[in-house]
């Protein structure tokens, strides 16, 4: 084995079976375009684009050229009370690409960063309007919103959450839209727009005026590719507009050209008032993360403080960092040159088509998807969650790497890819799968 067992015991790795990894490692060494090697030489697909983040394929030089040129010139500058550059033209490039009034940028360095900080910012916004009672949040039965304990309290996974605590206090779960009446449904269900209604309910039991946000995700990634059945996103718009909760929509993954359109809210055509977005905003190779706010929300939390002083308590030493911002500058380059949030669009049909025809398989019992992100679910074995390991590593070892979430496969490829990595995608799911 060219790493030793001992060589990898220091790092304790995240999400991962350790005692399972490490005895039977998977380590990428190299990756270009839509590829990656590993520690063997052994070539592998990337059919999840990392973890949903590099839209437009691994190691792009264009990337790395900026950044480069970027950590020689400024490699940091304080966030605070100090700005560089780059950080104010990357946050009109990114309101640029959001539904119009959404245009006011805040920048973290992850996901989980950004729905805290959209949490907090809920929080502020009803505060600087006398209406600091509302302490609620409202999310969904497997949603999933990062790590941190904002984003935990609001997710949906049972595992994410039981270890840790009661959590967040004030936190209710929406029902979930997966319904076996839409088993097999390529794009938006039929049924379920009622769901929605689970809001309305937290409203007449709760007090509407005691809810500070509704966290959605446009289509909810994590826990299997969960597309909001027709008329649910417009519905859950509604409830919030009546009781003045803000809708946020977490685009973290359905950001940036993953379901159609530059974000979510323009590929269902519904506008939340607070959107939060990382992954493939520098394409992955800097971290970042970044919140966008309507800009009544923005001025609302202005306006209450007074004169010169801070409006927003709250940042990060590494917000906006200036290597980050260089990387988002490139990635927002590459996807206008490129075209890839229209080439995503138009590559969907294929990729659909693709991932439909496994639905004759005895051991797959559904398929979704949306734009280029699909997902779908196996018969589960006795242990929820280990039949869908068994598949992740025998797809591995068969050339194909995807995200699985339990016993559910997300397969998401780069906007880069050409019919013939889907069709490679296609056939080695369906090999494993069979
Ligand atoms: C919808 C959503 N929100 C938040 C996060 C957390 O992002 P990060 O892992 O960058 O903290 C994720 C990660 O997958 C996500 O899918």
């Amino acid at each position: 084995m060219k790493y030793d067992p001992q060589s990898l015991q220091s790092y304790w790795m995240p999400f991962t079976s350790n005692r399972d990894f490490k005895s039977e490692p998977r380590i990428i060494e190299r990756a270009e375009g839509v590829y990656c090697w590993d520690q063997n030489g052994h070539k592998i697909i990337d059919g999840s684009s990392g973890l949903f983040c590099i839209a437009a394929g691994h190691s792009r030089p264009e990337i790395a050229d900026a950044v480069h040129a970027q950590l020689k010139e400024l490699s940091y500058s304080a966030p605070f009370q100090l700005g560089h550059p780059l950080s104010f033209e990357l946050a009109a490039r990114i309101a640029a690409l959001a539904p119009p009034g959404i245009d006011r940028v805040f920048f973290t360095n992850s996901g989980s960063e950004s729905v805290d900080t959209a949490m907090k910012i809920a929080y502020a916004y009803h505060y600087a309007r006398g209406e600091g009672q509302r302490q609620r949040f409202v999310s969904r039965e497997r949603a999933y919103h990062g790590v941190n304990l904002g984003g935990v309290a609001l997710s949906g996974m049972v595992k994410n959450r039981q270890a840790f605590g009661i959590g967040l206090p004030g936190v209710c779960h929406m029902r979930h839209t997966w319904l076996a009446e839409n088993r097999f449904t390529r794009g938006q269900p039929e049924h379920g727009a009622e769901l929605a209604d689970d809001l309305e309910r937290f409203a007449a039991t709760y007090g509407g005026d005691t809810i500070a946000a509704c966290f959605i995700e446009p289509v909810a990634g994590s826990t299997g590719c969960l597309v909001p059945p027709k008329g649910y996103l417009e519905r859950v718009r509604e409830i919030c507009d009546r009781h003045g909760i803000l809708l946020v929509f977490d685009e973290v993954i359905c950001g940036f050209g993953r379901v159609g359109k530059a974000f979510g809210a323009q590929s269902f055509g519904v506008k939340p008032d607070i959107m939060t977005m990382a992954k493939a905003i520098t394409n992955a190779a800097q971290p970042m993360g970044a919140v966008a706010v309507d800009e009544a929300v923005h001025q609302a939390i202005l306006n209450a403080a007074p004169g010169k002083s801070i409006e927003l308590f709250h940042g990060y030493t590494f917000g906006g960092h200036p290597g980050a911002c260089a990387a988002g500058l490139a990635t927002l380059d590459i996807y206008r040159k490129e075209n890839l949030f229209e080439r995503g669009e138009q590559m969907s049909g294929h990729f659909l088509d693709t991932m439909f025809q496994l639905q004759d398989l005895p051991a797959v019992t559904d398929v979704r998807g949306y734009g280029m992100m699909a997902g779908f679910d196996i018969v589960p074995g006795d242990v929820p969650g280990a039949r869908g390991l068994e598949v992740q590593k025998k797809l591995f070892a068969a050339g194909l790497h995807i995200k699985m979430t339990g016993d559910s496969g997300i397969v998401a490829p780069p906007l880069i890819s050409e019919r013939e990595h889907i069709d490679e995608i296609g056939r080695i799911l369906r090999e494993v799968l069979s």
